[in-house]
């Protein structure tokens, strides 16, 4: 099994080696290697089973780094830098011939971004290259919010894991880029709409497909726990629910024909911040559970609830 702890030096001395660390950021705990070895990239893909034709982001220590590794920056990206960096933003700008093709998947433009977690920056800054890292999960399962849903899952492929406590935000960091200088969102996260277009003008927002060739983790069945997930109107999910077998995730209140032990609630104050940082541990926690399928409702689908509609939706999709 990995290690569990908190010390830099030592996840340091195992990602100088060549070897991969989980992270602990602000969205979720990522699997992490040297961006620019090509042998850790590899091993990236491999511990967690990730098709190659998906690109990684990599992370760095601050804006003054985007020049090392991207070329042709528009302006909005560094107006956008300015005011989310350290944050849940990835920049998705031309890579130059420092970043490897294999972080890229092979294509043209490389995904940056500054994570808000201060032993993941403070780790950055004494490093001499930038980690590149998908989220610490199995290909297709939720994302780990804990050091534990990572000890759990990869624990036996990887030498050491940061423990940086619960993930804040808890939802994935928002991927825009620009197509014919138009600022273009691939995947919605921890910074909403309604925060990046008083500074950009209207997104264009991609929805997600099941090949597109854009941006591939908008892969339509991500993000899939093991029981059967159903997305709807709870009281009409639950008229032919069984009592007992039912899992219930609610946004705010549980349903009184279901039994309270095997429903969750994503916010009973309605809190979309509370929601999202509730959101991946509790679809964990119904895989433990003795039910036979889980049913859910949509969020309001406005700022963070529109990131928590779009992973409710992929955990639902037929597979
Ligand atoms: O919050 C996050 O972004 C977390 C933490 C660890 O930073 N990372 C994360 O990585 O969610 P991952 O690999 O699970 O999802 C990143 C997605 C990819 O699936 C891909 O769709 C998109 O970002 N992406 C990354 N690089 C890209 C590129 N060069 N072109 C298009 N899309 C890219
Ligand atoms: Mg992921």
């Amino acid at each position: 099994m990995a290690v569990l702890g908190k010390n830099i030096q030592q996840a340091k001395k195992h990602l100088e080696q060549g070897e991969l660390v989980a992270i602990p950021t602000e969205t979720v705990y990522g699997l992490a290697g040297n961006a620019l070895d090509e042998t850790a990239l590899a091993k990236i893909f491999e511990t967690k089973n990730r098709p190659f034709f998906d690109p990684l982001i990599v992370h760095i220590a601050s804006w003054q780094q985007v020049s090392l590794y991207a070329k042709a920056i528009p302006e909005q990206a560094r107006k956008l830098a300015d005011h989310f960096w350290p944050g849940p933003l990835t920049l998705l700008l031309e890579k130059n011939r420092t970043i490897p093709d294999l972080a890229t998947a092979g294509l043209d433009r490389v995904g940056l971004r500054c994570p808000n977690h201060p032993l993941t920056l403070e780790l950055l800054n004494q490093l001499s290259f930038p980690l590149a890292a998908p989220s610490a999960n199995p290909f297709g399962y939720v994302s780990p919010t804990t050091a534990l849903h990572v000890q759990q899952q990869l624990g036996e492929k990887l030498p050491y894991i940061l423990d940086g406590g619960p993930c804040n935000v808890g939802i994935e960091s928002t991927v825009i880029g620009w197509e014919n200088g138009n600022p273009v969102v691939y995947r919605q996260g921890g910074i909403s709409l309604e925060q990046i277009e008083p500074l950009v003008g209207k997104v264009n927002v991609l929805s997600h497909s099941t090949s597109n060739p854009q941006s591939p983790g908008q892969l339509k069945n991500h993000y899939a726990p093991n029981r059967k997930f159903v997305l709807g109107n709870l009281r009409e999910l639950s008229v032919n629910a069984s009592k007992d077998r039912t899992g219930v995730l609610a946004f705010q209140h549980k349903l009184e024909s279901i039994q309270p032990a095997t429903q969750l609630v994503l916010s009973p104050s309605g809190n979309l911040q509370e929601a999202a940082r509730n959101l991946f541990t509790m679809l964990r926690q119904f895989d433990t559970m003795d039910v036979d399928v889980v049913i859910s409702e949509e969020v309001p689908d406005q700022g963070l609830g529109r990131a928590i509609n779009d992973r409710l939706r992929r955990a639902a999709a037929i597979k």
